[in-house]
């Protein structure tokens, strides 16, 4: 069955779905995204998500050609026309079609686009066993802070991962690790402290990371939001990634070297549990 599109306001079949070889996300990667889960047909954190997206756009200097209430109103019928139960929503705006000249046009025609994806993210295949982690030296841009579609670093540090037999890489910079291709890092420490990068331009500001931290304090895991290095990380007790397509997944070996025990950890399993939950108590249908 193939997909219904949203392409500029229109929702079409997904061979017409098209924009402009002249678009400038295509020419210049000049476009912002954002990936909201859908769990029993309902999204999660959305206005996390979209807050994270008015963001990106203000410091790209760029207009969104639609409102956040008409793009929720989008998603929702993208998901009920695609049938989606679980999986994601992906959206994507950029600064649209112009002649190819690196300054932005002057008045520029933003392309919206959104697509469904269906993927099982409660009974995810790599939440029981957990994933290996190779590291990789961060090479992305340095504002990594604004969720640009220029994924092409994201994209090679995954296939060198993928490569060497692992399912991700944690990208490192100065020793210290940044995040993984497309989620953030944590480690638990000895001592049952979750820690994870603290927030800058050096990494996305997750929203499962911002959720998996209030719903740890609520619960009284102790966390701590600092840099750790690549060593620090091979000696932890356990290890684990977040993102809004994966939620929390544990990671059990990284470079090589066994996390803990080799199994997903008790804190991340929790983490996962209660992630799970939440989520699921407050979808918006
Ligand atoms: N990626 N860090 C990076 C570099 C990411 O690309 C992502 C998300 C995250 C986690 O953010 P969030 O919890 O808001 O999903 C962290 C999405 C899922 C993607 O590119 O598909």
């Amino acid at each position: 069955m193939s997909r219904i599109v949203y392409v500029n306001g229109r929702f079409v079949p997904e061979p017409e779905a098209r924009v402009s070889v002249f678009d400038r996300g295509f020419l210049f990667a000049d476009g912002v995204y954002e990936v909201s889960s859908v769990l029993d047909r309902g999204l999660v954190d959305n206005a996390a998500h979209l807050a994270r997206l008015e963001r990106s756009l203000g410091e790209l200097g760029m207009a969104s050609p639609a409102s956040p209430e008409e793009i929720v109103r989008a998603q929702k019928e993208l998901i009920a026309r695609n049938d989606l139960d679980e999986g994601v929503v992906y959206l994507q705006i950029t600064r649209g079609p112009a002649d190819r000249d690196f300054a932005y046009p002057a008045e520029p025609e933003p392309t919206l686009v959104m697509f469904t994806q269906e993927k099982p993210l409660v009974d995810n295949p790599l939440a029981a066993h957990g994933i290996a982690v190779v590291t990789v030296p961060d090479l992305r841009w340095k504002r990594r802070d604004v969720k640009t579609v220029g994924l092409l670093a994201a994209s090679m540090a995954k296939q060198a991962a993928l490569d060497a037999g692992a399912g991700d890489a944690w990208m490192v910079e100065d020793g210290f690790v940044t995040e993984g291709s497309s989620n953030n890092a944590y480690i638990v420490t000895g001592g049952g402290v979750v820690v994870t990068r603290h927030l800058g331009n050096e990494i996305l500001h997750g929203i499962t990371r911002a959720a998996v931290l209030r719903l740890s304090r609520e619960h009284r895991i102790a966390v701590e939001e600092r840099a750790f290095t690549v060593e620090e990380a091979k000696s932890a007790t356990e290890a684990l990634i977040t993102s809004a397509s994966s939620f929390v997944i544990p990671v059990v070996r990284i470079d090589g070297e066994t996390i803990g025990d080799g199994r997903p950890g008790a804190i991340t399993r929790r983490l996962r549990e209660i992630y799970i939950e939440s989520a699921r108590a407050s979808v918006d249908r």
